[in-house]
C-alpha cells in the first residue's frame, strides 16, 4: 500500500523538493497534495513543475477547511515541511500521531512560538551552543513539543552567521525529512528512527 502524503507548507518548499526526489515512482510513499496558507509560496510553483496536486486553504485555522481537503485525496500522513501557522485542533485530533514537522534545531532546544527561520540559528549562536541540527517530531496542540521521531546534526562552525549555520542545517533537513518518511511507510505510521542521522557537513 502507497502511503498518501500532505505537505503543508508556507514559504519556498526545498523540503518539500527534498521530498518528490526521494520518493521515486515504486517508493511506499507518495505526495498527493501540497496545501499553503499563502498562494504566493513558492512551494506550490514546485509542486506545480512536478504535476503535484496545489491547493491553497481558504481559512487556515477552520479544520473543515483542512479536513475536506485531506479527505478528497485520501491522505494518510500529513508533513509539515515550514509550514508556519498552527494547525487547527480539529485536524491534529483525526490525525493524530500521523503529523510530522521539521524544525531547523535540536528539540527541545530553540523550539517554540516565534522560533523559525533565521530566529532559530541567531539563538543557537547567541547561546555558544557547539552543535544544532534538525527534528522531525510528531504534531501536537503545541508548537514544537510533540515527540521527537528523529535528528541530524550539524556542528557550529568558527565564525558562523545565520545564514552559513542555516544552510549546513537545510542540507541536514533534506536528508533527515525524506528518511523519516519512507520509514513511516515502511511502517504504516511514523516511527523513531532506531538510528541518529548524522551529517557529512
Ligand atoms: C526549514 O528550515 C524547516 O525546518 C522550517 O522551515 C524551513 C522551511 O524551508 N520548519 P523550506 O520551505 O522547506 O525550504
Amino acid at each position: 500500500m502507497t502511503m498518501r502524503i500532505a505537505v503543508a507548507v508556507s514559504g519556498r518548499g526545498s523540503n518539500l523538493e527534498a521530498l518528490l526526489q526521494a520518493l521515486h515512482a515504486d517508493a511506499p510513499a507518495r505526495v498527493v497534495l501540497v496545501l499553503s496558507n499563502r498562494a504566493d509560496a513558492g512551494a506550490l510553483a514546485r509542486a506545480a513543475s512536478r504535476s503535484v496536486p496545489g491547493e491553497v486553504l481558504r481559512d487556515p485555522v477552520d479544520p473543515a477547511d483542512w479536513l475536506e481537503r485531506l479527505e478528497r485525496h485520501g491522505v494518510d500522513l500529513i508533513v509539515l515541511a515550514g509550514y508556519l501557522k498552527l494547525v487547527p485542533a480539529g485536524v491534529i485530533a483525526r490525525y493524530r500521531g500521523r503529523i510530522v514537522n521539521i524544525h531547523p534545531a535540536l528539540l527541545p532546544a530553540f523550539g517554540g512560538p516565534g522560533m523559525y527561520g533565521r530566529r532559530v540559528h541567531e539563538a543557537v549562536l547567541a547561546s555558544g551552543a557547539q552543535e544544532s541540527g534538525a527534528t522531525v517530531h510528531l504534531v501536537d496542540e503545541e508548537y514544537d513539543r510533540g515527540a521527537v521521531l528523529a535528528q541530524a546534526r550539524v556542528p557550529v562552525l568558527p565564525g558562523d552567521t545565520p545564514e552559513r549555520l542555516a544552510a549546513r542545517v537545510l542540507e541536514a533537513e533534506h536528508r533527515l525529512l525524506p528518511a523519516v518518511v519512507l520509514a513511516a511507510a515502511a511502517a504504516g505510521h511514523p516511527i523513531p528512527l532506531p538510528q541518529p542521522v548524522e551529517s557529512n557537513s
